[in-house]
């Protein structure tokens, strides 16, 4: 049951010349439960309706006519403050868990509507470091929590496989490298090379002259450049892909950087066509000026491609390919001006769409201050911050329950969800200080704490029930609701009855986050409950009751966590 939208339409009845909508979206949820369940703030309709806050409020308590689901209202400070029916509430929250399982908290504002997301989008023969895994969660998240609310999703890897840094590869790894060391060392292998370039290049600038005509050698199709560079893509993705399995994440495309090779020309001369491209110094580009921005330099003077050029054709292709309704780029913040500028030159060729897309910026990742590089090479690889997040976790279970079952499974299920939930826990635009204690801490605000909360209701079904399965005997009609009333276990229901909302926030906000302190705020008023009420009691109504509780947490936990990219072991 929908209350803001049933206390929308009352009062909308009650006062003329407000509309639901408008009304729907002031209503509180009280932060102190003697406040009412929701509350309507009546200063912020004072103006409008030309009366006091306090008279409004009283005037709407006056006026209202009872409902199964409102025990009361108050009118108190300007407020009105709405009281649910403690039984009514119960029975309509749980109901709903119960009846829709793994498709709770969804909805289908969607519609089938397209949306692309390009996320994670790595460059080939760099590490996959944790800024990688920043993009690849948030997007990730973005994709399900999208998908969740009735979109089709396309989730797009533009992996960054061509640009001028094929050049400088090629051109070290023809100086300095070998086959077995690469094929020995992988990605590190080509870093190391990479690294080497510039540091050759420093005190050698004609290494850069080298560079950038070998890449140009690559872009005209050079047969022998062309055989290294899929080499080096090919030993790049084994090692990308190793990473998404641990992490769980799937795209629908890997169309990277060099697919758009062929599209280019085409986008060029359309460019020229609509007066928008200038030369400058033998270079090619799009002013602007007028928008306060640097030009967006689109050919080189050797005639090399750029970053720019690659994304407005992407653009273009992924319109006509999949006419979206929204096209998500989650990259660092760093990107910002990039992608404001091509926006821009999307909307000066008249594509009206260029509304559609949008820049999801997200905040550095330092690990106890060390300043990250590619280029000087001292990046956090991700592969062995999830290994070490995993051995500690392996130590952990070791220590606390050494007779669990699978215990390589949870190792990995509880390791990588600590650094995924760390890594969404916050607020997508802030600067994030990786730190170790705060993700595998088990007590804390965290992915291990969520899971373990998980894990409780699990074995509180399995001693109830023998089974801690998904499917609940069909009992939802012969609970006695009002047997939940106590103020603890009102706490949780009103948690659950949040959900659906959360999760929209979440995608208006495009920040998975609201997820993250959403199913922290659940699991902490779970525990509160555990803590208070016993459980497994006699009475068998009071027990049912309860454990129906249980069930929606249960189910509710694991779509939230679903939706953010963690599992739910059930057991730990
Ligand atoms: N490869 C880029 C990087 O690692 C991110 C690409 C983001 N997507 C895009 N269409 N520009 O920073």
């Amino acid at each position: 049951m929908n209350y803001k939208e049933l206390l929308a339409t009352r009062l909308a009845s009650q006062l003329s010349g407000l509309d639901e909508q408008s009304i729907a979206e002031l209503i509180e949820y009280p932060p102190n439960p003697e406040m009412g369940d929701l509350s309507v703030p009546c200063f912020k309709l004072s103006k409008q309706l030309r009366r006091a806050p306090q008279a409004i409020a009283e005037e709407l308590k006056q006026q209202w006519a009872p409902h199964p689901a409102v025990e009361r209202v108050e009118a108190v400070s300007g407020y009105l403050n709405v009281y649910l029916n403690a039984e009514h509430f119960a029975a309509s929250v749980l109901g709903e868990v119960f009846n829709l399982k793994e498709r709770y908290g969804s909805q289908d504002l969607g519609q089938g509507r397209n949306i692309v997301l390009d996320f994670s989008s790595p460059n080939i023969a760099k590490t996959f470091h944790i800024g990688h895994l920043r993009s690849t969660m948030i997007g990730s998240a973005l994709y399900n929590i999208h998908q969740f609310l009735g979109y089709n999703c396309i989730g797009v890897n533009h992996l960054g496989d061509w640009g001028t840094q094929f050049g400088k590869l090629i051109v070290a790894y023809q100086r300095w490298g070998n086959q077995a060391a690469v094929e020995a060392e992988g990605i590190d292998e080509l870093q190391r090379l990479y690294v080497k370039f510039h540091d050759e290049a420093d005190r050698n600038p004609e290494l850069e002259t080298e560079a950038r005509l070998c890449f140009v050698r690559l872009e005209q199709g050079d047969e022998a450049a062309l055989k290294l560079w899929r080499w080096f893509v090919e030993i790049s993705m084994k090692e990308f892909e190793k990473m998404y399995d641990l992490l769980g994440v799937k795209f629908d495309s890997y169309a990277g950087e060099s697919f758009y090779n062929d599209k280019m020309d085409a986008v060029i001369d359309e460019l020229k066509q609509k007066n928008l491209l200038v030369e400058d110094e033998g270079a090619q580009l799009v002013r602007l000026d007028e928008y306060n921005m640097p030009p967006a330099l689109m050919i080189k003077k050797d005639g090399g491609t750029l970053y720019h050029t690659r994304d407005v054709t992407a653009a273009i292709y992924r319109h006509n390919t999949y006419d979206f309704d929204k096209c998500i780029y989650v990259t660092d913040a760093g990107q910002s001006l990039h992608f404001q500028q091509w926006f821009k030159v999307i909307k000066l060729m008249g594509y009206d769409w260029a509304d559609k897309l949008a820049h999801v910026p997200f905040g550095k990742v330092s690990l106890e201050g060390a300043k990250l590089s590619t280029r000087k090479g001292n990046v956090i690889r991700l592969e062995e911050l999830l290994t070490q997040a995993i051995d500690k976790t392996r130590e952990i279970i070791s220590e606390k329950n050494p007779d669990l079952e699978n215990k390589e499974e949870v190792a990995r299920q509880v390791g990588v969800g600590a650094i995924i939930f760390s890594d969404l826990s916050n607020n997508r635009i802030k600067d994030i200080v990786f730190s170790w204690e705060e993700a595998l801490n088990f007590e804390g605000e965290t992915g291990p704490y969520v899971q373990y909360t998980h894990v409780r209701t699990c074995s509180l079904l399995r001693k109830a029930n023998g089974t801690a399965s998904i499917e609940l005997p069909d009992v939802a009609g012969e609970l006695n609701y009002g047997l939940l009333d106590g103020a603890e276990a009102r706490g949780v229901i009103k948690q659950l009855h949040l959900f659906k909302e959360r999760v929209e926030q979440a995608m208006h906000k495009l920040e998975p986050s609201i997820v993250s302190r959403y199913l922290v705020d659940l699991a902490q008023s779970f525990n509160s409950f555990y803590h208070a009420s016993p459980i497994l009691v006699e009475d068998t109504a009071l027990r049912q009751a309860r454990l129906a509780l249980v069930k929606s947490v249960q189910i509710t936990l694991r779509n939230g966590l679903r939706l953010i990219g963690l599992e739910a072991p059930e057991k730990m």
